[in-house]
Order: structure tokens, then C-alpha cells, then sequence
């Protein structure tokens, strides 16, 4: 069995959508064995509770340096045998102590079409730039902000009287159909990182 972590730093909702896609698969081969969260109020915390995901709550406060922090949920990755990491709503760069281990093997959900509006507010970057489509991304994760390898991408319209409540509904929508399939597909290994570019093995590239 696969050993799923999803990290997240908010209200959850695309980790519920992999729990619930997750649950209607008759052999999933992989299990989310652990929800990584860095705010001790997100609504993540009370949704893992319910679905009975062990919750790792590790503040980035309560440590000197991002490498002491970083150390800390590695430990934890290390002991619940984590194969493979998820950020959903995970609102921090991950920096290089857990890239080390990690790379290859952690994929990022981002609500915009990278390269556009990386970053923080993508849907606001969005409507504030005026575009017309905007989208999903899911990457791998690398040391750059929102720059890994795109393994998949969704457009999403925008209309004229949309604004940031409606149209992050509509990526929501779109995510929680996207990624739960993706994360699937990386963690059982259907989907690859190999030397920088993204594999679908079997598939003609
Ligand atoms: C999602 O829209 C995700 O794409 C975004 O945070 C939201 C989390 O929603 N992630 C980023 O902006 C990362 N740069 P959720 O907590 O309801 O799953």
C-alpha cells in the first residue's frame, strides 16, 4: 500500500475531494496515512478528524529556522513511512530539507495556469489582470515558487460578472474533479518524474 501525506494550511476542501474519490475506489493501492498542517485553526484539521486521517499540527513559529521545521515533519514522514506527498492548500515553499527527500515524489495543486500568477492570490492576480481564462495547475514541487514540472492543467472561463467568491468556486469545482485523479496516478506510480520531465509510462511521448 502506497502512504499518502496531503499538506495543507486551510479549509481542506480538496483534501475531502481525495478522501471521498479515494473511498469510491474498490482497490486503491495507496491510503492517505497522514494530513500535514501548519495552522492550528484550519478547517483541514476537524475534515481529517471526520474522515479519521492522523493529523501532524507543526507550527512554523514555534521554530528557529525553516530547516528545523522542515526537520521536524520529515521526522514524522520518516516514522508514518510516507511514500508520497500531496500539498493541498499547503500555503509555504517547501525549502530544501524536505525537497532533498522528497523531490519527484511531492506534487502542488496551484489555481492558476502556470506560469501565471504564481504565488499568493492567484485568483485575485487573475481578475485584477482582467484575463478571460484562468485555470488549474498540478505540478511537482521544486525549489521554486509555484516552477516544477506541469503534470496537468484545466481552464477555467472567466466571466464578466465574476468576482474572487465566484470564480474560486469554479476552480474549486475543477480541482476537486482534477486533482484526486492525478494524486492517484503520481502516487501509484502511473504518472513519473524522470530526469526533469513528466512520464505517463505506457504512454507514447
Ligand atoms: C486551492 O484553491 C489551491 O489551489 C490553493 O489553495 C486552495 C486550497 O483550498 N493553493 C494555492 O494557492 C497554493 N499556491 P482548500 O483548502 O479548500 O483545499
Amino acid at each position: 500500500m502506497v502512504r499518502v501525506a496531503v499538506f495543507a494550511s486551510g479549509n481542506g476542501s480538496n483534501y475531502e475531494a481525495i478522501m471521498m474519490y479515494t473511498a469510491a475506489l474498490a482497490d486503491p493501492g495507496y491510503e492517505i496515512s497522514l494530513v500535514v498542517c501548519d495552522q492550528p485553526q484550519a478547517g483541514v484539521i476537524a475534515r481529517a478528524l471526520r474522515w479519521r486521517t492522523p493529523v501532524f499540527v507543526v507550527e512554523r513559529r514555534r521554530f528557529a529556522t525553516k530547516e528545523a521545521f522542515e526537520q521536524q515533519i520529515l521526522a514524522r514522514l520518516r516514522k508514518d513511512r510516507i511514500d508520497f506527498v500531496a500539498l493541498a492548500g499547503y500555503m509555504r515553499l517547501i525549502g530544501p530539507t524536505l525537497l532533498q527527500e522528497y523531490y519527484g515524489r511531492m506534487i502542488n495543486l496551484h489555481p492558476s495556469l502556470l506560469p501565471a500568477f504564481p504565488g499568493l492570490d492567484a485568483v485575485g492576480q487573475a481578475l485584477k489582470a482582467g484575463a478571460r481564462v484562468t485555470g488549474v495547475t498540478v505540478h511537482y514541487v521544486d525549489a521554486g515558487m509555484d516552477t516544477g514540472p506541469i503534470i496537468a492543467q484545466q481552464a477555467v472561463p472567466i466571466d464578466g460578472d465574476d468576482d474572487h467568491d465566484s470564480l474560486s468556486r469554479k476552480i474549486h469545482e475543477v480541482e476537486h474533479e482534477l486533482y484526486p485523479r492525478i494524486v492517484r496516478q503520481c502516487a501509484l506510480g502511473e504518472i513519473i518524474l524522470d530526469q526533469g520531465q513528466v512520464r505517463k509510462p505506457g504512454s507514447q511521448r
